[in-house]
């Protein structure tokens, strides 16, 4: 087996953009908002899936700094389902082992719902399985400028290094592969800096109706896929950029 191949046999870290909510419901003559309910429902299996698949990072991209551009009515139900689930949902993290993390600017958030996310993840940073990161009030720009802005508050020289090690979470590998739902195929501001030399997986499939083997087939056809970092052959290749 090459290096090459041998690279991009698991992936350690899986982004997943879950677009089509609100295509789902009108499709069905239903309000935008039932399709965040499925939606919701959607992450959870997929969640759970990973967790069952052993992949080590997940990150959800739940609500975009763009977002709020839409009707006040949809973001106010997208905030009351963070508000009424992020807490109810302890037991499935327990349940599964899972930790959750977040990446986003909580600042910009309803006070109580960023507290929620804060208190999620401070009780479940114990458990060692599955590490799944909410990316919400998250721009792919935003959290470079913040890096930028926390590495030259210690004064850093502003390098890839120094603004890789200023993210929202250092330590969480680059994503190996993105996956984006419903069609689109754009990253709509998501994990820009570390989607650098990510591979990317796109599907027609709407978001509430994605499986479990969704996800295993998006894993298979990434395990077909060869990397080369920039490099020939497997000669010189890394998994990380600027890491
Ligand atoms: C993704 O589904 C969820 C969020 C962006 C919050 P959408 O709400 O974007 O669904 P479509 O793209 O309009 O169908
Ligand atoms: C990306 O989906 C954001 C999330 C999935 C949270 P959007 O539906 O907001 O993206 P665009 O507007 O189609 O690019
Ligand atoms: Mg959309």
């Amino acid at each position: 087996m090459n290096p090459t191949s041998k690279l991009s046999m698991t992936p350690i870290h899986i982004g997943v953009i879950m677009d089509g909510n609100g295509r789902w419901a009108q499709k069905r003559g239903l309000a935008r908002t039932q399709g965040h309910i499925e939606g919701l429902k959607a992450g959870k299996r997929i969640a759970k899936a990973a967790s069952d698949m052993g992949v080590p990072y997940v990150t959800f991209y739940v609500f975009s700094t763009e977002n709020w551009k839409r009707a006040a009515d949809e973001v106010g139900f997208i905030m009351g389902l963070a508000r009424q689930y992020l807490r109810a949902e302890f037991a499935f993290s327990r349940e599964n082992n899972i930790r959750v993390r977040y990446t986003g600017d909580l600042s910009g958030l309803p006070p109580d719902v960023a507290q929620d996310i804060i208190d999620t993840c401070v009780e479940s940073a114990d458990f060692t399985g599955t590490q799944v990161v909410l990316a919400i009030n998250y721009g792919g720009r935003d959290e470079i400028v913040r890096s930028v802005r926390r590495a030259l508050a210690e004064e850093h020289e502003i390098s890839g290094e120094t603004i890789s090690a200023h993210l929202d979470n250092p330590d969480i590998p680059d994503p190996d592969l993105v996956i984006r739902t419903a069609g689109e195929k754009r990253m709509s501001n998501f994990l820009l800096w570390e989607s650098a030399y990510a591979e990317f997986y796109f599907s027609e499939k709407l978001w509430p109706d994605w499986t479990a083997d969704d996800l295993s087939a998006a894993i298979e056809d990434f395990r077909k896929r060869e990397r080369r970092f920039g490099g020939i052959n497997g000669i010189g290749n890394r998994g990380q950029v600027f890491r």
